[in-house]
């Protein structure tokens, strides 16, 4: 399901800042040579997820899914002075294409991409985060929110992607990914310790910022 007349979404595409010449190589190379384009979250997620970086100057930002690194980059685009991003894959044949776009791209020095399994590798980390950005398995959302959210400072965010999976969250028997995606939109919605927003961007997005 799209949620945006594909005419309205171009039209949002052309009145948005373009992509950075290697953030449009690593679009265009993920779609030509690596399954699964569609995961990479794009031009206008991008751009958003950018902004958003830029509008919270984050010191220290954690994602959990990098693919082929497009949303790292744009992430690591609004870090503080002396600040760094980590991405966790536990996609091992995709680390090599990464490192070379995170080296080639100049971003190397401020990204930390770890490879491995993202509970366990969030289990080993003693930062506090200003950002957080989910965007891996789904069955494993709900379990991610929970490593994370005492690992992000108060007033920190956190992104979560693909909320509204494609529209199967209305589904009156959903599948299992539906099922955890669904288990997780109610369950940060009803947690206390965070104010929440659903955006229907894309495959929608929760924001949501820990109460200081
Ligand atoms: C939707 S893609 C990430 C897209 C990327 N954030 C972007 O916007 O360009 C999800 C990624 O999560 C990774 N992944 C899935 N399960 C994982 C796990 N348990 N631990 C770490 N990474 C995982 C997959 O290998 C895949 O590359």
């Amino acid at each position: 399901m799209e949620f945006l007349d594909p005419l309205l979404l171009r039209y949002s595409e052309d009145h948005t800042s373009p992509e950075s010449p290697w953030l449009k190589t690593i679009n265009r190379d993920t779609h030509a040579d690596v399954s699964r384009p569609r995961m990479l979250s794009g031009h206008l997620q991008g751009r958003l997820l950018a902004m958003v970086s830029h509008l919270v100057r984050p010191k220290a930002i954690l994602e959990i899914g990098t693919y082929t690194g497009y949303s790292a980059i744009c992430l690591a685009e609004g870090l503080a002075e002396g600040g760094r991003l980590i991405t966790i894959d536990n996609n091992e044949e995709l680390e090599g294409r990464v490192r070379k776009y995170f080296r080639e791209s100049g971003w190397e020095q401020k990204i930390d991409f770890r490879i491995g399994k993202a509970l366990d590798i969030i289990a080993t980390l003693s930062d506090t985060f200003d950002l957080v950005f989910i965007d891996a398995d789904k069955e494993n959302y709900g379990n991610y929110f929970d490593a994370v959210i005492d690992k992000v400072r108060m007033g920190g965010w956190i992104i979560a992607d693909n909320v509204l999976w494609s529209g199967k969250v209305l589904d009156v028997k959903p599948d299992k990914d539906t099922r955890a995606i669904v288990d997780f939109n109610r369950k940060v919605h009803l947690d206390p310790r965070v104010e929440n927003i659903l955006l229907p961007i894309r495959d929608g997005l929760m924001f949501m910022r820990r109460k200081g």
